[in-house]
């Protein structure tokens, strides 16, 4: 199984997944709540993260997922909702809003 690396910021924490695996899955991974899941369809923004490294290592966002991005204001190109992501390759992402 090939295993792809993903850099979890501002923790630091490293995970690896098999090559396609949507990032829910980092929730199996860890103990810790290292992305703020919500709904997991793509409908309430929790999950925004900004992608540092690998931005075309979690695949191609939808229309309606950059829709999304931009009604709350995350033009730039380097955002993404975490739960419409698949892990293709290696990535390093900041989780956008963290408490
Ligand atoms: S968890 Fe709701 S948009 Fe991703």
């Amino acid at each position: 199984m090939i295993m792809k690396r993903l850099h979890i910021l501002p923790t630091g924490t490293e995970i690896f997944l098999p090559v396609g695996s949507p990032l829910t899955e980092v929730d199996y991974e860890s103990s810790h709540r290292l992305i703020p899941f919500g709904c997991r369809s793509g409908a309430c923004g929790a999950c925004v993260i900004e992608v540092l490294e690998g931005l075309g290592s979690l695949g191609e966002p939808d229309d309606d997922e950059l829709d999304f991005l931009e009604d709350l204001g995350r033009t730039g190109g380097s955002h993404r909702l975490a739960c419409q992501c698949r892990l293709q390759g290696d990535a390093t992402i900041r989780v956008a809003d963290t408490t």
